[in-house]
């Protein structure tokens, strides 16, 4: 668990459906980054060098396709973008839009490292490659993001969402056996990316 979560009590560990929307998909950021700088860690130093853990890369991509391209990118573009829409901002006119581009960007990403990783596993220079420039780009796509929606689009999110219905979104679309099921994975990833190769 991580300091923030404990101080939070932890939502993975207790009844999210007293969570509001917001405070889940920001205890998921907190694991998406710690996945993503896993994948810093291990996707290959520089040009021409091989990831040094394709495990950890393969694990990695199983986790942003389901845990982050699919659950949580799902729960905000069927849940939150979409209150916020009903509430009167639509993506056009708040970096919502920005965001649902960045969504579209991390799912061909995550695509992108999927077909390189049989190729990089062969040896496979060019796919070794292909596996460490798209890792490196989905972290610089999803890590700022993560910061946007953090600071700008969840704060105006919850002003124009009244609590309520943040507490309603969280109960219908939150599992609490799949947000600790997300919280496992990500930590057994960065655990993975921290041992000797
Ligand atoms: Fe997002
Ligand atoms: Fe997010």
């Amino acid at each position: 668990m991580t300091a923030v979560s404990e101080a939070r009590g932890g939502l993975g560990a207790c009844c999210a459906s007293m969570a509001d929307l917001i405070e889940v998909l920001m205890e998921e950021h907190l694991h998406v980054l710690m996945v993503l700088n896993a994948v810093e860690r291990v996707r290959g130093a520089g040009p021409g060098q091989p990831p040094t853990h394709l495990d950890v890369l393969e694990a990695a991509v199983e986790f942003l396709r389901v845990q982050v391209d699919g659950a949580h990118h799902g729960k905000e573009e069927a849940g939150l973008f979409a209150a916020m829409e009903a509430a009167g901002l639509p993506p056009s006119a708040t970096p919502v839009g920005c965001m649902l581009h960045q969504h579209v960007r991390g799912r061909e990403l995550t695509e992108s490292m999927a077909r390189a990783i049989d190729g990089a596993r062969r040896g496979d220079a060019d796919a070794q490659e292909a596996l460490r420039l798209s890792a490196g780009e989905y972290v610089r796509v999803l890590a700022p993001h993560i910061q946007m929606e953090d600071y700008v689009v969840y704060p105006l999110a919850r002003r124009a969402i009244s609590a309520d219905a943040l507490a309603r979104l969280g109960e219908r679309l939150v599992d609490p056996a799949e947000l600790a099921a997300f919280a496992d994975a990500a930590r057994a990833i960065d655990a993975a990316a921290s041992r000797a190769p």
